[in-house]
């Protein structure tokens, strides 16, 4: 049923597209096509008929099966190679600067593919562990894949506008905006794109290149870490699926799914146990956006009003436009909306969801350390190897509180979660330097900005943190943390200070964390019933001012 709607929906773009006589809509424009391989009359007639294709193992003949040793790149190799690039997606144009200088792909924010951070103002330091020290063990919180857009976002509102309007016979786009005669919103939501796959399977098998031989120190199976929801899970058997190989994943480690819900506990999806992450306290994010759309989107949505005589375009559909350039791309390899707008209006774009973190899940939102503080007493607990035994922030304690599912000796952890969650760990560390430029103003975009969320929470962004021992031992003596392969400066944290490397020692580290434990009022900034505006949130360390 649905495959022969897709049919349908495409014969008739071609005639209308071969006609071409007239711009007025196809009453389909601004649909939601959608499809489902396979589809529900594949699969319930199929039979799997094993005997005519049993597996590799009943086939046997596998040829010469030795294994090598594993690989430690970040400890061998003279540099490290930078993720670069985003095969298969199709590089956009702005509409105004054609050409290589500038790549849109940047300005995406939370929604560009995670690339490798030249640097956080550590210029000489690397990815490569430092001359002298030995990895002994390795942290990773990644986040899932390029995803399509959360439910009842900007686009699909857009989607729906457009065919409203095309159902009533109102609907003519002309110019640039033609294309939207014809156009179909082709995307899901939340879900993994194929594309994100990809990334989550590429990180996997970075990982294991750069600190596979860690593996031998596991005395048992290692324990990953993800919540329920789909793209989650997709994400992590995508990750592990590149870190193990298809044929022995399944065999090599356990996957802890953690339910994603309101009201249960996970330090990977906080906001759930977190009030004040879900009400006006946590919309300063989106008010701050609002505001700044008004400001960067005036002109697109004179521009584009032309085209669309008789069609309300409010600057929420032009959000909407501009957001379907990502989406679409992440989904569809390509998008027609990306080169409507300017390279000055992606730079807005890019600050705009640079001011939806700062306010709503980042260091200028009061309730932010406090979701973020339950990984960093999981973390503290690994390092030190003790055992939590207290369960008051957003900590599960059937989970944190059993050795099968949170055992502390791993040396390799992979917690998958979201671009929200490493944003407010990030503050609940303090990772000061983030938040040194100040709060973000909200009608201009500042000179020297130090938050920017294309560095933070990418698609399949990744936080890395290093134990080492320097001079190599089996004690660590140092720690250090990576952000999407950028090193980062922990002068922040208390005791800490400056170091060319980001090195901090192993027991300041954890008397830091320790402090930040106690300096993070998890009851108070997530429960209590406080007023704050933008007018007066001058937050920058993500708590609610003493
Ligand atoms: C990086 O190294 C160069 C050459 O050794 C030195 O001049 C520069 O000050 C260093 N930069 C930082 C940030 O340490
Ligand atoms: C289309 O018609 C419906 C019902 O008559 C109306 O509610 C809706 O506002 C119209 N939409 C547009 C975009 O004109
Ligand atoms: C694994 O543990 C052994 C014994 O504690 C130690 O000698 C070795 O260096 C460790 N290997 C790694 C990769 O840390
Ligand atoms: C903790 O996690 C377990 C296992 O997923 C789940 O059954 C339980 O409901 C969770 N508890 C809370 C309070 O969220
Ligand atoms: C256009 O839409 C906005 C927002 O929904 C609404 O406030 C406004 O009244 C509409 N204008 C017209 C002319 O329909
Ligand atoms: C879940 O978190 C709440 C609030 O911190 C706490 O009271 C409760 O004991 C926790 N439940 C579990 C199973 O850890
Ligand atoms: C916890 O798990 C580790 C690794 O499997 C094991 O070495 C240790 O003995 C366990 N501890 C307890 C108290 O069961
Ligand atoms: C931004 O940084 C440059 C170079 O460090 C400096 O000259 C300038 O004053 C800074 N601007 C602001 C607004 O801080
Ligand atoms: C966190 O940062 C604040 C502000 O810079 C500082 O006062 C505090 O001591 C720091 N705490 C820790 C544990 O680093
Ligand atoms: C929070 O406080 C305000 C003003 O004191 C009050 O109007 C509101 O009802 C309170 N909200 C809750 C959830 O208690
Ligand atoms: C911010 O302003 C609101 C009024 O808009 C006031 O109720 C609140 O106490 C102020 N908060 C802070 C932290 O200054």
């Amino acid at each position: 049923m649905l495959l022969l709607f897709a049919f349908v929906s495409a014969g008739l773009a071609n005639q209308v597209n071969a006609a071409a006589v007239s711009a007025k809509a196809s009453s389909f424009a601004g649909s939601t096509s959608t499809f489902q391989f396979p589809p529900a009359d594949i699969t319930a007639t199929a039979s799997l008929i094993d005997s005519l294709f049993p597996d590799a193992s009943e086939v046997g003949f596998a040829g010469p099966t030795p294994t090598g040793d594993e690989a430690e790149s970040v400890a061998t190799a003279p540099a490290m190679a930078p993720v670069k690039g985003y095969f298969p997606l199709v590089r956009p144009e702005t509409s105004d600067n054609k050409g290589e200088s500038f790549d849109v792909v940047k300005s995406w924010a939370n929604l560009s593919p995670m690339q490798s951070v030249k640097s956080f103002g550590l210029d000489n330091a690397t990815e490569q562990i430092p001359e002298g020290c030995k990895i002994n063990q390795v942290f990773l919180l990644h986040r899932h894949g390029a995803r399509y857009p959360t439910d009842g976002s900007d686009p699909a509102a857009f989607a729906a506008d457009v065919h409203s309007a095309a159902g009533n016979g109102t609907f003519v786009a002309t110019g640039p905006l033609e294309f939207l005669n014809t156009w179909t919103y082709k995307l899901g939501a939340e879900l993994l794109t194929p594309f994100g796959r990809e990334q989550l399977f590429n990180l996997g098998v970075g990982f294991r290149v750069k600190y596979g031989d860690l593996l031998k120190n596991f005395t048992g199976l290692p324990v990953w870490r993800t919540t329920s929801e789909a793209r989650m899970v997709d994400s992590a058997l995508h990750f592990a699926a590149g870190f193990f190989g298809v044929q022995s994943y399944q065999s090599s480690y356990h996957q802890l799914i953690e339910i994603e819900e309101e009201e249960f506990n996970s330090t990977l999806a906080p906001w759930n146990v977190c009030p004040n992450a879900n009400n006006d306290i946590w919309a300063l994010g989106d008010d701050a956006t609002d505001a700044w759309n008004n400001v960067y989107l005036a002109d697109a949505q004179k521009r584009f009003a032309q085209y669309l005589p008789g069609f309300n375009l409010t600057i929420q559909d032009v959000a909407g436009m501009q957001a379907l350039c990502p989406y679409e791309t992440v989904a569809l390899g390509y998008s027609a909306f990306c080169d409507l707008f300017t390279e000055e209006e992606w730079k807005g774009f890019a600050y705009g969801v640079d001011l939806n973190f700062w306010y709503g899940d980042g260091p200028g939102n009061p309730a932010v350390s406090a979701q973020g503080i339950g990984w960093v007493q999981e973390l503290v607990s690994r390092l030190t190897q003790t055992r939590l035994t207290t369960f008051d922030t957003t900590l599960n304690g059937t989970i944190v509180g059993n050795n099968a599912t949170f055992p502390l000796d791993q040396p390799i952890y992979v917690d998958a979660s979201h671009d929200t969650v490493i944003s407010a760990v990030l503050p609940a560390m303090n990772f000061s330097f983030l938040a040194a430029g100040g709060p973000l103003p909200l009608d201009h975009i500042p000179e020297n900005q130090t938050y920017i969320v294309q560095k933070i929470s990418p698609f399949a962004s990744r936080l890395v943190g290093q134990v080492l021992s320097c001079p190599a031992s089996d004690t660590p003596t140092h720690i250090r943390w990576l952000l999407n392969d950028g090193v980062l400066p922990q002068s922040g944290i208390q005791g800490c200070g400056y170091d060319p490397n980001g090195l901090c020692e192993f027991d300041t580290f954890v008397a830091g964390m320790k402090q930040r434990i106690e300096e993070v009022d998890f009851v108070f900034d997530c429960y209590a019933n406080y007023s704050l505006s933008l007018d007066n949130d001058t937050i920058t360390n993500g708590q609610y001012p003493q």
